[in-house]
């Protein structure tokens, strides 16, 4: 797989690819809620004719997720079901489904995304996205069980022709990368061309 070295945050690279990759009046889907900063960046990729459809597991990470989009003019479902779970909420093609992996900022760490169910949700994603849709996965190796779960996706994209991952500059073994994908896309020279990546 093509590594790339970016000297900025990978979450920027991550948003950078995605809104290249969209339009607006798409459907998008976060699949890791969280508190929301990813939603809401779906949500000004797609517009106000466009919809967001979400899934976390936790309750508490939907409600402030809600409370952050509280003003967005977006079409946004947020669903407390496992992303592994997709398929049964998700009836359309989408253009972009963005994982980001592991514990929600500021909680206890006890509910952290587990191997087997983010590498069945990454195939739902893959076959939900349409041809030239983007599929990104942050993935974080540094806690416990985040090093074999972030181990299987790598290998799940080593097996994806035009999959890209993304290191910071100086980035150690632990530090976390970014794992990018456009289903049937264009030639890996081609994508992100114009961001710099
Ligand atoms: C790193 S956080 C996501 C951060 C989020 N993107 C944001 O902008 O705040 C990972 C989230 O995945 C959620 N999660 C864990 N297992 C899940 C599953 N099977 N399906 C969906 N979400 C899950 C956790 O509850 C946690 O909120």
């Amino acid at each position: 797989m093509d590594c790339n070295v970016v000297h900025g945050s990978l979450l920027e690279t991550a948003h950078a690819l995605v809104s290249s990759m969209t339009l607006p009046g798409d459907t998008a889907v976060d699949a890791t809620v969280g508190n929301g900063h990813d939603t809401l960046f779906l949500g000004q990729c797609v517009g106000s004719k466009g919809e967001i459809i979400g899934f976390d597991v936790q309750q508490q990470a939907l409600d402030n997720a809600k409370h952050r989009l509280r003003d967005s003019d977006v079409s946004i479902n947020l669903h407390c079901a496992g992303h592994e779970e997709m398929d049964t909420y998700v009836q359309q093609e989408v253009a972009a489904v963005m994982f980001n992996l592991g514990y929600l900022p500021g909680s206890d760490k006890s509910t952290i995304t587990q191997t087997e169910t983010t590498l069945l949700a990454v195939g739902k994603a893959l076959a939900l996205l349409k041809n030239g849709g983007v599929l990104s996965v942050m993935c974080y190796p540094g806690h416990a069980g985040g090093d074999v779960e972030s181990r299987a996706v790598t290998d799940f994209f080593e097996n994806l022709d035009g999959a890209r991952m993304f290191r910071r500059l100086g980035a150690g073994e632990k530090s976390p990368f970014l794992l990018v994908v456009q289903k049937n896309g264009q030639p890996q020279e081609e994508a992100g061309r114009g961001l710099g990546l």
